[in-house]
């Protein structure tokens, strides 16, 4: 079978990124222009248009106009996924050298950049939920004890990047997290990959848009967290942390000379059509309806997690002793396809189309699981083996360049890492090159990767 023919593939219920549920939620505008003659669209930076980072023609109006509404200084359309936009944040805040302060939630696309400019990961852990093995967003209080641990003049730390919300859809309000790095002089770069629509929903008792919290930088993936096509994202920024010239030049340095038109229409569309009075009251009510299905769910016992984004239903499998990873094969059999399996849970993303008939095929299914499982005691997860501030023992950029050998897993203690050892989904590194692999993380690895067949038995390059 060839790509094209699986694109048109069926699925009973597809619960998957991206959130426009297979072209039942992408914005009017853009249904309209894909009704056209197939590839009229696909369109050169002509003049009319320009390019993402010109000042005049259509995309830089778009921009400025958005900019405008968010009452931001400016913002940048991405067509290769919040992952391109962040690193362009990244090297914007970073000389080679320097060191950006993270969570250990942090994207694989921020190691990967850091690994290529030799920019400093100094990590800073967070609490993970023993029920869930999922990490818990930071508090003030939090952030407050890992500047306790660390002088950020001689380390040389020039930003700090913050998640929120998580790929689960925990989330916290980031405005005292933002103001504490400010009082440092510290830019803030959020990763609101999974938070676009926060954005459009202040009255929905939801959380609050880093970007209406001050946040310096702030990358939204739009076909994640909005109704845009594969790849699209948005990246804002505000106040005086930044420099602009070193932002324009970052985001040339990684991005494209032949920028997708189709995408960076639906960038704008996507956006554009939250503004929209019709659409937004439309959206609004799939995610009060959302709530609903939530609550239905838990008033019939089904084990949900509560998290703060309404369109991820995360499903506690691990209650019944059932991994995440079996879980999902058996929902994928029966067609019907979540997003993110772990060892404790399977998430399933709503998105934005109507997703009335879930509740029932949900519960049947479950119900199904249930009864096809042997009933086991509760899964468990180790405690974190990271200390509260940690950096690489080696240089990443020097790691990552580093003669390596691929050995199996279970020989590499005591050594160093090469490698980035990284689920996907979520694309939480679990491992990055120059760390060492100690007894707790040895172990820790090896209980995360119990049930993960892509991690079972897998070989990792060492120095
Ligand atoms: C927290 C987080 N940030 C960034 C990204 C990258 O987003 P994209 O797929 O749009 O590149 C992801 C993708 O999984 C993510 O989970």
């Amino acid at each position: 079978m060839s790509i094209s023919s699986f694109l048109t593939k069926k699925f009973l219920k597809s619960l998957f990124f991206p959130a426009h549920n297979r072209g039942k939620a992408l914005p009017k505008k853009l249904i309209k222009l894909l009704k056209n003659t197939p590839g009229l669209w696909d369109l050169p930076e002509l003049p009319e248009i320009g390019s993402p980072l010109s000042n005049s023609g259509l995309i830089a109006k778009s921009r400025r106009e958005l900019s405008e509404k968010f009452k931001a200084k400016g913002c940048f359309y991405g067509v290769n996924g919040a992952s391109g936009l962040i690193q362009s944040a990244v090297i914007t805040m970073a000389n080679p050298g320097d060191s950006i302060l993270m969570p250990r939630n942090v994207h694989i696309s921020v190691i990967k950049i850091c690994a290529s400019q030799n920019i400093s990961p100094i990590f800073f852990d967070l609490e993970i939920s023993s029920e869930t093995g999922h990490y818990k967003p930071i508090t003030k209080k939090w952030l407050e004890h890992v500047f306790e641990k660390i002088n950020i003049k001689k380390e040389k730390v020039v930003g700090i990047i913050l998640v929120n919300p998580t790929y689960q859809g925990y989330a916290i309000d980031q405005k005292p997290l933002i103001d504490l790095c400010h009082q440092k002089n510290l830019p803030v770069l959020v990763d609101e990959a999974h938070g676009s629509y926060f954005l459009f929903c202040e009255n929905l008792d939801l959380p609050k848009s880093s970007l209406l919290s001050n946040a310096d930088l702030v990358v939204h993936s739009l076909h994640k967290s909005l109704n845009g096509l594969t790849q699209t994202a948005v990246l804002w920024y505000k106040g005086n942390l930044i420099n602009e010239h070193n932002l324009i030049k970052s985001i040339n340095l990684l991005q494209t000379t032949s920028p997708s038109s189709l995408l960076l229409s639906s960038c704008e569309e996507s956006i554009k059509d939250w503004l929209n009075k019709k659409s937004l009251s439309k959206y609004q009510k799939r995610i009060l309806e959302a709530k609903g299905i939530y609550k239905k769910l838990i008033q019939k016992n089904i084990p949900l997690i509560e998290t703060q984004d309404p369109l991820k239903i995360v499903l506690n499998t691990s209650k019944f002793g059932i991994d995440g990873f079996t879980a999902d094969k058996f929902f994928y059999k029966n067609g019907l396809i979540a997003e993110l399996p772990e060892m404790m849970t399977l998430t399933f993303c709503l998105g934005f189309a109507d997703q009335k008939d879930f509740l029932y095929l949900f519960e049947k299914l479950w119900n199904k699981l249930l009864l096809n499982s042997k009933k086991l005691k509760s899964l468990e997860v180790l405690p974190s083996p990271f200390k509260l501030v940690q950096a690489p023992e080696i240089e990443i950029g020097i790691a990552w360049r580093s003669k390596t050998r691929s050995i199996p897993f279970s020989q590499s203690l005591n050594k160093i890492s090469g490698d980035i050892i990284c689920p996907y989904p979520p694309g939480i590194p679990v491992i990055v090159p120059g760390e060492k692999i100690d007894i707790d993380r040895f172990n820790w690895i090896n209980n995360q990767s119990l049930c993960n067949k892509d991690l079972v038995n897998f070989n990792i390059r060492v120095i």
